[in-house]
C-alpha cells in the first residue's frame, strides 16, 4: 500500500512537471465575484462562525477551482457549495482560486497538546501498522502542500479537517482519485481528532 501510493505520487509529479504552464486566474475578477463568498469563507479568506467552515486564505489557486468544479458537478457533495458553485463558469473558479491564494491565512493553533502529540507522529511518520501513509510525504512538512495536487492542510480548521477526514473514511468524499479514501481508511478516529488538531497548528 505504502509502496502503491508512493509511486502514485511519483507519477503525478512527473504529471505536474510536464503539464503545459495553465492561465492564471485573474485576482480582481476573483474578487468581484467573491462577496457572497464572504459570509462564509470570512472577509479576509480565514474562514466565517461555524468551525465547519474552511479556511480558504493561501490555498493553491488550481486546488480550489478544482474543488469548485467538483462541487458543481456533485463529484464532491455539499449542499451548500453545490448551490453557490452552480452559476459558477471555469474563469469564474479560477479567478476565485487567485483571489482567495492571494490572501493571507491566519496561523490557526492545536488546543489539546495530547492529542497534537499523537497527530503528529500520524502526520509525521504515519502509521506502517495500517498502512498509513506520513502525511507530510504529499502535503509537506510544513502542511503548505505541494501544488498543484496536494493541498495546504495547515491553519485549518480542526473541526472542518475532522468532518474531511471523516468523510474520505466513509467514502462519502470520493473527489480525489482514491488517494485520501485508501488513507483515511485505515485510520481510526482517534487518529482522525488527533492530526486534525496537529495540523490546526502548523504553520
Ligand atoms: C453558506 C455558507 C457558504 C457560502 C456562502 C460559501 N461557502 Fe464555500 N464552503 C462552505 C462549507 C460548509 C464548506 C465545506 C463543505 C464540505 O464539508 O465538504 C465549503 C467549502 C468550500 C471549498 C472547499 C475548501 C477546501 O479546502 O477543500 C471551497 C473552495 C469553497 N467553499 C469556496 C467558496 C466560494 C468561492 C464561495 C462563493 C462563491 C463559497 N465557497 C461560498 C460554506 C459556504
Ligand atoms: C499520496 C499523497 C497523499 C498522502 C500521503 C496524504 N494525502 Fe491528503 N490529500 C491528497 C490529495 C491528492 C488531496 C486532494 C484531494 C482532492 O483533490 O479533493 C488531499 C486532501 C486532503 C485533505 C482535504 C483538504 C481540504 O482542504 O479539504 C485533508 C484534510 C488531507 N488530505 C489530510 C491528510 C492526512 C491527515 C494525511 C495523512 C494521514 C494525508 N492527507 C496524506 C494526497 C495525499
Amino acid at each position: 500500500m505504502k509502496i502503491l501510493l508512493s509511486l502514485a505520487m511519483i507519477a503525478w509529479m512527473c504529471l505536474a512537471l510536464i503539464a503545459p504552464a495553465q492561465a492564471a486566474g485573474n485576482i480582481a475578477a476573483g474578487k468581484a465575484k467573491a462577496g457572497m463568498c464572504a459570509a462564509c469563507h470570512g472577509q479576509d479568506g480565514n474562514g466565517g462562525a461555524d468551525p465547519t467552515w474552511p479556511k480558504l486564505a493561501g490555498q493553491d489557486p488550481d486546488y480550489i477551482a478544482k474543488q469548485l468544479a467538483d462541487f458543481k458537478a456533485g463529484r464532491r457533495k455539499n449542499a451548500i457549495m453545490f448551490g453557490m458553485a452552480a452559476a459558477l463558469s471555469a474563469a469564474d473558479m479560477k479567478n476565485l482560486g487567485a483571489y482567495y491564494a492571494s490572501l493571507k491565512s491566519q496561523p490557526g493553533a492545536a488546543n489539546d497538546a495530547q492529542l497534537a502529540k499523537l497527530g503528529e507522529k500520524v502526520y509525521r511518520g504515519g502509521n506502517a501498522k495500517m498502512g498509513v501513509s506520513a502525511c507530510m510525504s504529499c502535503h509537506g512538512p510544513s502542511g503548505h502542500g505541494i501544488p498543484p495536487r496536494f493541498p495546504k492542510v495547515s491553519g485549518q480548521k480542526t473541526a472542518y479537517t475532522q468532518n474531511q477526514l471523516l468523510a474520505f473514511k466513509a467514502g462519502a468524499r470520493a473527489n480525489d482519485g482514491e488517494t485520501m479514501t485508501r488513507i483515511a481508511f485505515h485510520m481510526s478516529e482517534l487518529e482522525i481528532k488527533a492530526v486534525s488538531e496537529y495540523m490546526a497548528g502548523l504553520h
